[in-house]
């Protein structure tokens, strides 16, 4: 079973020693190797949130987002893959098909981001981050950023 940290990074390349020790061992090595994930994740989002269009700064984005990592919200790389991909069933079992026929991807995220929601990716909500599109253009270019993200 690959060991994951809460992060979820794989650490199933760390060794564990023997089975005797099992339990003392695995714990010292989960925190070490949380502290190194977190220093590691510190490190990246700092360089990642540079590479964000400048307009992110107008919305709260960041408080729960990440490109690479879950925060609140789902990694913006697995919502890129999400809607570049087949689109059938979101984390959560969800199909869109219904909701986003005769709408592109892009549509339909930029009305979800300004509206806010749950349930596609787990139980936690969006809060609604421009309710009367007021700042369209902005959620827009974040919108098409994070489409671009894994194409
Ligand atoms: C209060 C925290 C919070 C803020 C602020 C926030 N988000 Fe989210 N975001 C979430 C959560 C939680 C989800 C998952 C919603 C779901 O499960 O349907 C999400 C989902 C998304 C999705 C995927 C939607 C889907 O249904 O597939 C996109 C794209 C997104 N956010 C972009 C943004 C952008 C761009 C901003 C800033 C303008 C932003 N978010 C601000 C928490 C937030």
């Amino acid at each position: 079973m690959p060991l994951r940290t809460r992060f979820g990074y794989n650490l199933s390349g760390i060794k564990l020693s023997s089975a005797n020790s099992y339990n003392r061992t695995i714990s010292m090595k989960s925190i070490i190797a949380s502290i190194v994930a977190t220093t590691f994740l510190i490190a990246s989002s700092n360089a990642l949130a540079t590479n964000m269009p400048e307009v992110v700064k107008k919305f709260q984005c960041t408080s729960c987002h990440a490109i690479d990592h879950k925060v609140v919200g789902p990694a913006w790389m697995d919502v890129s893959k999400f809607y570049n991909g087949k689109m059938e069933k979101t984390p959560t079992g969800k199909t869109l098909k219904g909701a986003t026929e005769g709408k592109t991807p892009e549509e339909w995220l930029v009305t979800k981001v300004s509206k806010g929601g749950a349930g596609n990716w787990g139980t936690q909500s969006m809060v609604p981050n421009d309710p009367s599109f007021e700042k369209k253009e902005g959620v827009k270019v974040l919108v098409r950023f994070i489409l671009g993200l894994a194409k």
